[in-house]
């Protein structure tokens, strides 16, 4: 088996997004566009190396420590274009039999395509390209073909008319046979309209050595480049039409799949139904037979089987639904665990809060969680009923089968099976409402 190393080149400043955010650091699915190429790398590669700019190294080993501890990170100083950055890895590039170079910015390649042109290297190329032909070859470097071998990338600013017209493009992906690419990355200049290092000189090189230089085509929307703001919502155009045709697939039912959102670590159990306009923050899983009615947002949390959600629901991070419970309208749920069966069906706020199995909320309860300073908890026990218009000023503790009267503000705890009133007794004065309204 041949070795391979990947270099993933991340460092480009992006100047077209106009961000303060390094540009492979914006996130699709909610995921950097960079972790989305990572996870297709790591499935197809022996090694990593991560080219970082200084502004952003610190985030992308953090993230890496977590999600790849074996990935190692470059820093390219100055951004002196593609063979530079790749050149950054050069003590990486010993010992490896095939080296692939994998941009940050093209979000959807596959762990598939890196290994077909792995084939290609293993049949004796020595620099392998991934074609393709998109709709529109603005801003793409054109292969240019004599037969089946590529002798050339133009890019588009250096481009002839003619050479222009190519429709066939470089979709970024490369790939070097290891004897020979440090050999052909240090002959590259710069004597380019941009004084950079282009990378896609390699190829003109090799085919000057005589060396057999092969371009694969890959489907363009796999090798979609981002560049601006544009090309960023059409990668998540593409992102959400794949992750609603593969819901349905697995048996989720989308009443009308282009207004849901996903987030790209969502996880949808079969027979959930989803209503209209329902968006899933990161880290959102659902289990089989919920439905998420029209309207709600989800992220960070956890639900459990057989629950309604919504319409118009916002779970926030840590809320926690359980079996059978019912979050209704305008109910906001935060880092809170709601028990099986429990019933919180109208504008209410539960935050750093438990609420064990059956209880009752009535409509408008609020937990006082937040003192100024800090966050408090609100624990409330099996079967209780807590009265609608109420105010659980936290920290506070209500008993199993404890009844908290309408409109109280409790800021004791309630035994359990006690009545709690925290309100103001009603005073009648008989009469004293006559003629209201009639003119003396
Ligand atoms: C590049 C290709 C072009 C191809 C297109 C596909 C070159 C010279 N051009 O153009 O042929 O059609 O991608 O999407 O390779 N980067 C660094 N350091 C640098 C410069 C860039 O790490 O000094 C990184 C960027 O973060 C990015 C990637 O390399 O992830 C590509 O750079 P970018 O500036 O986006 O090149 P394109 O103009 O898109
Ligand atoms: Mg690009």
């Amino acid at each position: 088996m041949r070795t391979c190393l990947a270099v993933v080149l991340a460092a480009g400043e992006g100047k077209r997004m106009k961000s303060r955010r390094p540009k492979v650091l914006h996130p699709i699915g909610g995921l950097p566009m960079l972790f989305h190429v990572l996870n297709a790398v790591d499935e197809a590669a022996d090694r990593m190396v991560v080219v970082a700019a200084p502004s952003s190294e610190a985030e992308i080993a953090g993230a890496l420590a977590k999600a790849y501890p074996d990935a190692q990170v470059c820093v390219q100083q100055e951004q002196r274009g593609t063979a530079h950055a790749a050149l950054m890895a050069r003590a990486a590039f010993a010992g490896a039999d095939d080296v692939i170079v994998v941009f940050g910015d093209t979000p959807f390649v596959t762990s598939q395509s890196i290994a077909r042109m792995r084939g290609e290297l293993a049949q004796g190329a020595s620099v392998v390209v991934g074609g393709m032909r998109p709709g529109d070859p603005a801003g793409y470097g054109r292969l240019i073909m004599e037969g089946d071998q590529l002798v050339a990338i133009r890019e588009e600013r250096d481009a002839s008319d003619a050479e222009r017209a190519i429709e066939f493009c470089n979709g970024g992906l490369m790939a070097f046979d290891g004897a020979t690419a440090l050999d052909l990355l240090d002959a590259i200049g710069d004597g380019n309209d941009q004084n950079e290092f282009y990378l896609t000189d390699a190829v003109a090189i090799a085919h000057a050595r005589g060396l057999k230089v092969n371009a694969v085509e890959i489907a363009a929307d796999e090798v979609l480049g981002i560049n601006d703001r544009a090309q960023l919502a059409d990668a998540e155009r593409l992102f959400q039409a794949s992750r609603r045709a593969a819901f349905m697939a697995d048996g989720v039912t989308l009443v009308a799949p282009e207004t849901v959102f996903f987030a790209h670590d969502t996880v949808l159990a079969r027979d959930v139904v989803v209503e209209p306009n329902v968006i899933f923050g990161p880290g959102v899983r659902v289990a089989d037979d919920v439905t998420i009615r029209a309207f709600s947002y989800l992220e960070g949390a956890s639900v459990e089987v057989g629950t309604t959600i919504g319409p118009y629901a916002r779970l926030r991070p840590g809320a926690v639904v359980g079996e059978g419970a019912h979050i209704g309208n305008f109910v906001e749920i935060k880092q809170a665990e709601i028990g099986a069966g429990a019933k919180v069906n109208h504008l209410t706020y539960i935050g750093d809060a438990s609420i064990g199995a059956k209880t009752n909320i009535g409509a408008g309860t609020i937990t006082c969680n937040y003192d100024g300073a800090a966050k408090h908890r609100t624990e409330i026990g099996e079967a209780a009923f807590i009265g609608s218009n109420s105010s659980l000023v936290a920290p506070v503790t209500i008993g199993d089968g404890a009844y908290v009267a309408s409109g109280s503000v409790i800021t004791e705890d309630v035994p359990v099976e006690a009545l709690a009133f925290g309100r103001a007794r009603q005073v009648n004065k008989p009469g004293r409402a006559a003629g209201r309204g009639k003119k003396s």
